[in-house]
């Protein structure tokens, strides 16, 4: 039985009842984090509530919780699902009120979190994905849960039998439907450089960390939508996908069809990550 957060109380998640006048109902009008958890040790946990303070604070939503209080909410709810390996599931919403554009004056905002199981068994990684046109808004760094276009384009990959989007603007890849990209093509490896057009993934961060101090070059820099195509390796990242390597692209192999040798090397440096932070050596 999985246990949730609401307002301040933990019950089982079927339980759980929320208004129907929540402006993240209504109007997709809250943020959110996932924040992995091996071996009931949470991973980048100030990272991940660095990003939910950054998306609350350019939504203008006040941070109902500070640092420790969102800490004891996150063991509150690993403990309760029982350690182990989870995603935290955290939303926050401006809270209910009668429906209006406007921020509602006396509104509190709603608190909301769950565990949900992290699949973290490497054979179900090789990806397949296709490609479309990044239709968001510009406000891509806030993770907002307004994720229509995310969840149209994810469906269109697995109508294609693929299980990813990426996304292209104006000629130059932006990020996957929920995951950041990492090309190898020509003697560069590349992501996408953070900005307005991307959320700043958590794990992208901690890969371009492993790598710098693993002598392996890594730019943060444009990646030309040609680059895709003719691409040796492409892994796309994010809290419940760890790096997964990409093994088709809109029906075509990548590389040899297979997760490529730099793959290889730099899973391995997330993966003693990992074991790391299970043996408590980090936090
Ligand atoms: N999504 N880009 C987008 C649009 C995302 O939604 C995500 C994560 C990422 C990767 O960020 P991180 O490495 O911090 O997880 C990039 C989460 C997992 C989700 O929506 O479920």
């Amino acid at each position: 039985m999985t246990i949730a957060y609401l307002d301040g109380e933990y019950q089982p998640l079927a339980d759980v009842r929320i208004s129907p006048l929540d402006r993240g109902f209504l109007f997709a009008d809250g943020v959110y984090e996932v924040i992995p958890v091996y071996g009931g040790r949470p991973f980048r946990a100030d990272e991940h509530l660095e990003r939910l303070e950054r998306s609350l604070a350019a939504v203008r939503i006040v941070d109902p919780l500070d640092r420790a209080g969102w800490k004891a909410l996150l063991e509150g709810i690993v403990e309760r699902n029982g350690g182990g390996h989870q995603a935290v599931y955290v939303q926050v919403t401006r809270g209910a009120a009668p429906r209006d554009h406007a921020f509602p004056p006396a509104a509190l905002p709603t608190v909301f979190a769950m565990s949900k199981a992290l699949n973290t068994d490497p054979q179900t990684r090789p990806l397949h994905v296709i490609t479309r046109p990044d239709i968001r808004w510009t406000r891509c760094d806030i993770k907002s849960v307004a994720l229509l276009p995310n969840v149209l384009m994810r469906q269109e990959a697995e109508d294609f039998g693929a299980s990813e989007a990426i996304m292209v603007r104006d000629g130059e890849v932006t990020e996957g439907s929920a995951t950041n990209v990492f090309v190898a093509a020509g003697d560069a490896l590349r992501t996408p450089p953070k900005s307005a057009h991307i959320l700043g993934g958590i794990t992208r961060d901690l890969l371009i960390e492993l790598m710098a101090a693993a002598d392996i070059e890594v730019r943060e820099e444009a990646i030309p939508e040609a680059d895709l195509r003719t691409a040796a390796e492409i892994w796309v990242t994010s809290s419940t996908k760890e790096v997964a390597p990409v093994v088709r692209l809109d029906g075509e192999a990548v590389g040899e069809g297979e997760p490529g040798p730099l793959w290889q090397r730099v899973n391995g440096l997330f993966q003693d990550y990992k074991q790391r932070l299970m043996r408590g050596e980090i936090d």
